[in-house]
């Protein structure tokens, strides 16, 4: 896979704790607002195609991370097939997400329960807001200076609802690619993970499923799985029984807060990355660049 021609970075752990911290008590909270009050970015000099290879309906997300705005509202629907493209300043900071299974009304506000996994309280536009764990991030952080060049990586530190992959519109950069999934982690989650909903409505389609896989950390809140207190160190830290359901199914993310394993591309220089949720129906190894530029724009 291309992804591991990366440079392990020694301060990714590091850097995930904040991201850590801040999403727990994102969920403790139910919600925060990850940014201030900044206005819509347009004319960006950053492109991502959000692609939606999935059999259904996704819905979209974005938070910026403080200081830096939100982007194209914040959330919006791609239907299966198609993509969007949403427009970054060259220094912006955030994570994408996906929701499934949403249920608004006509001016974007909450029916029922909003959505089953990712939601911002309810809405279809997050404005800002982070989504409620789990769900699969890509945490991305971009560089104005070519020389550095922008980083990112797909963490399932909380847990998983999607498979994602990250493609660099450069030829040259398969560094810069991150693969989907090889397994459904939803279908490989344990009992004690699952987030079950029932899906296809209230008619005769409707079924209890597996929507989502909440990381250990999040179903348990335990220092060993979150890297935290005596277990706040690499060496502490060593994953679980749990963290390597994540990896074996996603090799190319983050499993747990010190997964060493995972691939960060950085020092990507491309002007347009494609973010492909399900790029393989439920992931595999094939890099699918075509799939957010093949895709119908919306
Ligand atoms: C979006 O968030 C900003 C900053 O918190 C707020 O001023 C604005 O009213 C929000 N917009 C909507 C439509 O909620
Ligand atoms: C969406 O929410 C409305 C209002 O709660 C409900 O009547 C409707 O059945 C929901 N639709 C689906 C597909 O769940």
């Amino acid at each position: 896979m291309a992804a591991e021609h990366c440079s392990p970075r020694t301060s990714g752990a590091r850097r995930r704790h904040p991201f850590l911290s801040f999403t727990l008590m994102a969920a403790l909270l139910s919600f925060v607002c990850a940014g201030p009050a900044v206005v819509l970015a347009e004319g960006g000099t950053i492109v991502f195609h959000v692609a939606n290879r999935c059999p259904f309906p996704v819905w979209p997300a974005s938070a910026p991370n403080t200081g830096h705005p939100v982007l194209a509202g914040g959330g919006f629907l791609v239907p299966p097939g198609k993509s969007r493209r949403v427009a970054a300043p060259a220094t912006w900071n955030g994570r994408f997400w996906a929701r499934t299974g949403c249920n608004f009304t006509s001016n974007g506000g909450a029916a029922g329960a909003g959505c089953l996994t990712g939601d911002c309280e309810g809405r279809l536009a997050c404005n800002g807001s982070v989504g409620t764990p789990p769900a699969t991030l890509v945490e991305v952080s971009l560089h104005e200076d070519p020389t550095k060049g922008s980083s990112y990586d797909v963490s399932l530190v909380d847990g998983y609802n999607l498979p994602v992959s990250v493609v660099s519109s450069k030829s040259d950069e398969g560094r810069c690619d991150i693969a989907g999934c090889a397994k459904d982690v939803n279908a490989a989650c344990p009992p004690e993970l699952q987030v079950v909903a029932t899906t296809g409505g209230g008619g005769s389609k409707a079924k209890a499923e597996v929507v989502a896989c909440k990381s250990a950390c999040l179903a348990f809140g335990l220092d060993a799985f979150c890297c935290r207190g005596a277990y706040a160190t690499p060496d502490a830290c060593r994953g679980s029984v749990y963290s390597r359901m994540f990896k074996d199914a996603c090799p190319a993310y983050y499993s747990y807060a010190y997964d060493t394993t995972a691939a960060t591309a950085s020092g990507c220089a491309a002007q347009e990355y494609v973010i492909t949720f399900c790029p393989n129906r439920w992931g595999g190894d094939q890099q699918q660049l075509d799939a957010g530029h093949g895709a119908a724009q919306i």
